[in-house]
């Protein structure tokens, strides 16, 4: 089947900010800020505005990209959404108008992509929007096959009073993809949240970065810029375009 990227939103956009409200942007938000060097900035896979909103009212000037339009009608809906410029599309080609000081993917979403082939379409997309000595962000875990047992793997994510959230996983290795569905338990019942993942370790998307006219800056094992240890499990990867000769 095709890959859509509207398909993730669509299952997901009604429960996605309750599902995420424990975390706290405030550490990203403000290490994507001072990165940012006055903006603007551009966000691919922008959702419902988790980073969005709080980068925008610290003053710069943020629009997105996102696959889907129920993701984007959520964050129009939230106060100061409508500062925000959001092209629904797929982000490997989808353009908004404009240079960018910064163009971020969070959270994981550049493993959405179905297969390395649109990762590199990414990484391009994003070099296109910077203008040169621009910053492209990235944040991801680092995969850890040795989580699994016979190929499969369930963890908690998140327990705690009003939720419980887990996530069961099948890992396909010769193709680098994981099947996921989060399991979200609450009052209101059960609901299943599927998200399919083409994985990469970090230095496979520092050569998509080479391929896209970026370098590595620096690379951390959190927001707040802790070092990216043989242990971290996740990174933020920071990657530049190369200044106008
Ligand atoms: C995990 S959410 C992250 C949302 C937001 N960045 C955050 O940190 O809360 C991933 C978002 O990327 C969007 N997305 C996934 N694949 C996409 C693609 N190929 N093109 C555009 N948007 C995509 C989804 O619709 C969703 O809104």
């Amino acid at each position: 089947m095709p890959f859509d990227p509207s398909e993730y939103g669509r299952q997901v956009a009604d429960v996605y900010d309750e599902t995420y409200a424990h975390l706290d942007p405030a550490a990203a938000v403000r290490c994507l800020a001072a990165l940012a060097d006055g903006g603007p900035v551009c966000e691919f896979g922008i959702g419902t505005g988790r980073l969005a909103l709080p980068l925008a009212r610290r003053g710069l000037t943020v629009a997105g990209i996102d696959g889907s339009a129920e993701m984007a009608a959520g964050l129009r809906a939230k106060p100061d959404g409508d500062r925000i410029e959001v092209a629904v599309g797929d982000f490997t080609h989808t353009r908004v108008p404009g240079e960018y000081a910064l163009v971020l993917l969070a959270f994981n979403t550049i493993f959405a992509l179905p297969d390395q082939a649109a990762q590199v379409a990414c990484f391009r997309n994003a070099a296109a929007h910077l203008r040169p000595g621009g910053r492209f962000v990235v944040e991801a875990w680092v995969p850890d096959p040795g989580a699994f047992r016979s190929g499969a793997a369930l963890r908690p994510v998140r327990v705690a009073e009003d939720q419980v959230l887990l996530e069961a996983a099948l890992l396909h290795p010769a193709e680098q993809r994981m099947t996921t569905t989060k399991i979200r338990l609450t009052d209101a019942g059960v609901r299943l949240l599927p998200a399919n993942h083409r994985y990469a370790w970090p230095a496979e998307l520092d050569l998509m970065a080479q391929l896209a006219g970026m370098t590595r800056e620096s690379r951390w094992s959190d927001w707040a810029g802790s070092p990216f240890t043989d242990t971290s499990g996740e990174h933020v990867s920071v990657y530049r375009l190369a200044e106008a000769a």
